[in-house]
């Protein structure tokens, strides 16, 4: 059962009446709405930080997909059990749980745990790729807000490994201060778990691709990819999350090599291998192999990073943090700290607030 227009929810802060159900970009299974809100019965004090709008975030009804979006948003709650992540202004804020924390494991489906969060204005992937001086506003507060969001999971000792443009959340993106958050924390999961094949493939790190954890270095990767594959969706990802030229092209073959050889004329000095003994994935790489002999034209067209950096026009100063990010041994890639505390960064926040971008459209 879902719910419905004009509903409202109470939780222990404030109460929510459900306004219109969100759709996205049709990727997400949970059922997600916005809501208007409302005192709760408890304090007056509560009102006076109490926002206009919340999200409300509840598991599917489908039979299909019921057990995995409690589970993701057991998840997600969990997460917010950490300080370092309920308190971090880089990371949507959780209002209230409405139901109890084991309602997460009700296998009737009777119970129905939702969740209530802050509401922001859109997501990266809402907003048309441009790069104009609006954007480099934008893209300096990803990276920082990023950067930092990966700096409180990691003190709560979690991984994100679902970061990408669908959920970077975006306020105020036409003033000289947009806000950026890190929403959907589904997926995040801790350090030490054994899951492989996490983050979505075009933000996918080249270390995981390969078999090893998700890491913190792996979220960094994927902070950068996402810019890149919001930029120019063809250049990252398998046929069926190409956004043009590649559409179509490659129907006959596995996402995975796909993904792989795409990676490889990008970073063309990859020299990684599979994890030892890991027989999957050594014939997934032998498979990008066959790829990049065959060479077909949506390959052929990708050329190594700095040279699509150049096509798409980046200014120098983003190209060169973007550098550090983009790196694909783990062991020489920049942390998120030595990103934000960077030469690199330094000088893209310069030239992104003095306006001393030399842009085309000007
Ligand atoms: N705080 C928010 N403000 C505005 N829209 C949101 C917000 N949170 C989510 N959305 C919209 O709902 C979609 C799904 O939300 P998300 O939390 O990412 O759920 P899922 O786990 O299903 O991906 C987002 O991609 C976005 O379009
Ligand atoms: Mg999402």
């Amino acid at each position: 059962m879902s719910l419905t227009i004009g509903q409202v929810l109470s939780g222990a802060r404030w109460g929510y009446c459900i306004t219109e159900p969100l759709t996205g970009d049709g990727s997400h299974a949970a059922l997600v709405y916005k809501a208007r809100v409302s005192p709760g019965s408890t304090t007056s004090v509560n009102e006076q930080d109490m926002p206009e709008w919340a999200v409300i975030k509840c598991p599917s009804p489908l039979r299909a997909q019921r057990d995995f979006t409690r589970l993701d948003l057991k998840r997600e709650w969990e997460a917010y059990q950490h300080p370092s992540i309920a308190n971090s202004p880089y990371i949507r804020k959780l209002y209230d749980l409405i139901g109890n924390p084991e309602d997460f494991d009700d296998k009737t489906g009777e119970t129905r745990p939702c969740l209530a969060l802050e509401w922001m204005d859109m997501t990266l992937q809402d907003l048309t790729p441009k790069l104009d001086k609006r954007a480099y506003k934008l893209i300096v507060a990803i990276i920082e807000a990023v950067m930092e969001s990966i700096l409180c999971f990691s003190e709560a000792k979690v991984v994100d490994t679902d970061t990408k443009p669908g959920n970077f959340l975006l306020s105020n993106i036409d003033t000289d201060h947009p806000t950026v958050k890190i929403g959907d924390l589904g997926l995040v999961l801790p350090c030490t778990h054994p899951r492989t094949n996490v983050q979505p493939l075009p933000m996918r790190a080249p270390e995981v691709f390969l078999g090893f954890p998700c890491t913190t270095k792996s979220q960094v990767w994927s902070c950068a990819a996402s810019l890149l594959f919001w930029l120019k969706p063809s250049l990252l990802g398998s046929s069926s999350d190409d956004g043009d030229g590649l559409r179509g092209s490659c129907i006959d073959v596995l996402p995975t090599p796909w993904c792989l050889a795409k990676l490889r004329r990008l970073f063309p000095a990859w020299r990684d291998r599979p994890v030892a003994g890991d027989v999957r994935r050594k014939a997934e790489w032998a498979l990008s192999e066959d790829h990049l002999e065959e060479l077909p034209a949506p390959l052929k067209r990708i050329g190594c990073l700095e040279e699509e950096m150049g096509r798409l026009g980046m200014v120098r100063e983003l190209r060169g943090v973007m550098g550090l990010m983009l790196v694909t041994d783990p062991k020489e890639r920049f942390g998120p700290r030595e990103v934000l505390a960077s030469g690199e960064m330094r000088a893209l926040r310069e030239v992104v607030s003095t306006g001393g971008m030399d842009l085309d459209e000007e």
